[in-house]
């Protein structure tokens, strides 16, 4: 790993703020019907959890796991799909939840995806979106945080699988 430091960008308390109300808008716009996240392994785990527990329609989850990302901060254009859901989602209300896009070829691809299985509804909703970084045009339906085109970690993301577990936004600094 490179030499860098880690600054913090969105505090755990911002961070939170935004989640609850981000749960509170999915409520109001699935209210009467149930709720299907679909948590996009590993990054997305913490968000998913958070997000679910402000939710007050009834909600199942089920995980896949996709990578287009290295070990690095460069993203390979590769979208590869590692793990598959353990259920079906025909007929069902999917949320497909994101940590960040970036690129924009995860979302897309796991969109056009997971269409094909017809769910009722299929809606996508990321904690971050670099939009300056946007190659594939995708519509996303709830965003947490715009932000600039800066590598971030912690709330799930990762640099080399470390500061997964950070409770805010940091951005990493080379030095
Ligand atoms: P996309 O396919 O280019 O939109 O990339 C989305 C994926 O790239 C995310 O799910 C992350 O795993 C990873 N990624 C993109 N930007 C960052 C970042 O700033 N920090 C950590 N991971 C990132
Ligand atoms: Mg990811």
């Amino acid at each position: 790993m490179e030499k860098h430091h880690v600054e913090v960008m969105l505090s755990e308390e911002v961070v939170d703020a935004r989640i609850r109300e981000m749960g509170e808008q999915i409520s109001r716009d699935y209210a009467g019907k149930s709720v299907h996240l679909i948590c996009i392994l590993k990054g997305s785990v913490y968000f998913t959890c958070e997000l679910a527990k402000r939710i007050t329609v009834p909600v199942t989850m089920d995980f896949m796991q996709c990578s287009s990302y290295g070990a690095a901060t460069k993203s390979s254009g590769v979208v590869k799909l590692a793990k598959d859901l353990d259920e079906p989602i025909t007929d069902r209300e999917v949320i497909i939840i994101e940590d960040i896009i970036d690129s924009g070829r995860t979302l897309n691809h796991l969109k056009d995806l997971l269409a094909q299985r017809r769910p009722a509804s299929l809606k996508l909703c990321t904690l971050l979106d670099k939009p300056d970084r946007r190659v594939v045009d995708v519509d996303v339906e709830y965003v947490g945080f715009q932000i600039e085109d800066k590598f971030v970690v912690g709330y799930g993301l990762d640099y080399d699988q470390q500061y997964r577990n950070l409770p805010c936004i940091g951005v990493v600094e080379f030095d």
